[in-house]
């Protein structure tokens, strides 16, 4: 059996570094599965032209992977501002949620200020409270609340840009979970037809069922990704996780929204909530940061990869490091050799924390233990809809191959999301045994499996007229 295949799969985020023809192709030569439009810096304009490259770039590699347009969701940031601003310690600095005139109060204009996008922010902070600016880079308590602006002090010096993106922990802010502009950028992915959509700050389940029904409005079903990064998120996990396709833990913003030394309990319990219910789950930010400016990776960024590995992740994903870095081929490579390493040094096991209820499901599991009871065998699963190959990878068969292959373009390279899943696309026949015979030769001649090994298929059978699931066993000799 071929033992390079990955399971735990690569996201990579597209921005300036790597937006040229040239270095997607080697990228998508090189094995990423996902390419994540991050729509908080581009725009319609660019995601257009951009998925268009992508397209273009995979079909002249002879490679398709997925697209993924991230969309900014509710984001309170501040206005425009000349240059940059250094604003020094204990300063008064002033928060303004309406364009102020001279004539109406004198008193901001003792001290500097800048407009706030959120016209409710006065009415959601209490006195004493301290707003993050950037990342936490510049924190300002509150000392006065007035009618049009928040008179403040910086706590935590630092330097203050255009649009820098604000956090206020624990405070539930009043804003839609889509904005005009999401929904003027998801025209494009659903002009596009794109794989996936992640949304950020999701709050409740409801923020899904509506992003859901506006893309069915506009008759499109890409798979929706949650992202989760605040504590609404964390208190309404459960249900989010049931509206949606994937969970995406934002540990960028979720270390600000939430103290940082809780980040790895909760991608522990996220992941198993993930697992729990069959869910894709992603790890995001700051996996490879320092690789941004070298071309080797810290030993900690080594070991934060190899231990999101060991909790068999779905995918792994690299934001600024191949968006705005000088290494984003070298990442890749990072990755891949960390997953493979720690990959196979997993003992054989499977996913026991999954409840099945479904009896086909539960004949799913049947196989993966047969599978592993074997040794010398690989799953070979066919899926129309993708829901089988989902629940097989969602069993988290160790030390198993697993080969989905489908007849639609989309659910393929759906399918790239998922651990452990090595997508094909195969037309499939009206004669069952034709299109397993066509499968295996396929996996025989590209050497997926070897000779001598089992293959464990997973199939319909018509028996009187009658689709009966099916569990084959077969020698590949
Ligand atoms: P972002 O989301 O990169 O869109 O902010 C990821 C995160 O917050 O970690
Ligand atoms: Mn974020």
């Amino acid at each position: 059996m071929k033992t390079t295949n990955r399971c735990t799969k690569i996201i990579f985020t597209v921005g300036p570094a790597t937006d040229n023809e040239k270095i997607l192709h080697s990228l998508i030569k090189n094995g990423v599965d996902i390419c994540r439009l991050n729509m908080a810096h581009g725009n319609s304009e660019w995601a257009s032209i951009t998925i268009q490259k992508i397209k273009k770039v995979c079909n002249n590699a002879n490679r398709q992977i997925a697209i993924m347009m991230d969309i900014k969701g509710p984001e309170i940031r501040t206005g425009e501002i000349e240059g940059v601003w250094e604003l020094k310690k204990d300063e008064l600095f002033n928060l303004y949620t309406q364009r102020y005139e001279h004539e109406q109060d004198s008193k901001p204009f003792q001290t500097r200020g800048v407009m706030v996008n959120y016209p409710k922010l006065i009415n959601d902070v209490q006195v004493g409270q301290v707003i993050l600016i950037n990342n936490g880079l510049i924190q300002l308590k509150i000392l006065e609340k007035n009618s049009n602006y928040l008179h403040c002090k910086v706590i935590v010096p630092g330097l203050l840009k255009s649009k820098c993106h604000i956090n206020l922990p624990g405070i539930k802010i009043d804003l839609p979970s889509l904005t005009e502009k999401d929904k003027e950028v998801l025209l494009i992915a659903i002009q596009e037809n794109i794989e996936f959509i992640a949304l950020s700050f999701v709050r409740e389940a409801q923020d899904i069922v509506e992003l859901r029904s506006f893309l069915v409005e506009h008759n499109c079903k890409p798979k929706i990704i949650a992202k989760i990064e605040d504590q609404s998120g964390l208190i309404n996990l459960t249900e989010i996780i049931k509206q949606s396709d994937a969970i995406m833990i934002a540990r960028g913003d979720l270390g600000i929204e939430c103290p940082y030394e809780k980040i790895p309990i909760l991608q522990r319990d996220i992941i198993n909530s993930c697992l729990a219910y069959g869910k894709p789950v992603i790890v995001a930010t700051h996996m490879l940061e320092s690789m941004v400016s070298a071309p080797i990776p810290t030993r900690a960024e080594v070991s934060d990869i190899s231990n999101a590995v060991l909790q068999t992740v779905d995918c792994i994903m690299l934001s600024a490091e191949t968006s705005v870095g000088l290494y984003p081929l070298e990442c890749i490579d990072v990755m891949k050799k960390i997953s493979h390493e720690i990959e196979s040094s997993l003992p054989l096991s499977h996913n026991e924390k999954i409840e099945l209820y479904l009896p086909k499901n539960k004949m799913l599991r049947s196989a993966v233990v047969l599978a592993q009871e074997l040794g010398n065998a690989g799953i070979v699963v066919f899926t129309r809809t993708g829901k089988s190959a989902q629940l097989i990878s969602s069993l988290r068969a160790i030390q198993c191959p697993i080969f989905a292959f489908t007849d639609n373009i989309s659910i393929y390279k759906q399918m790239r999301i998922l651990w452990g899943i090595n997508p094909f696309l195969l037309a499939f026949l009206e004669d069952h045994n034709a299109t397993i015979d066509h499968a295996l030769e396929k996996l025989l001649k590209d050497k997926s499996m070897k000779q001598g090994s089992y293959a464990i298929i997973l199939t319909n059978t018509i028996i009187d007229q009658k689709s009966i699931d099916t569990i084959q066993l077969r020698h590949l000799i």
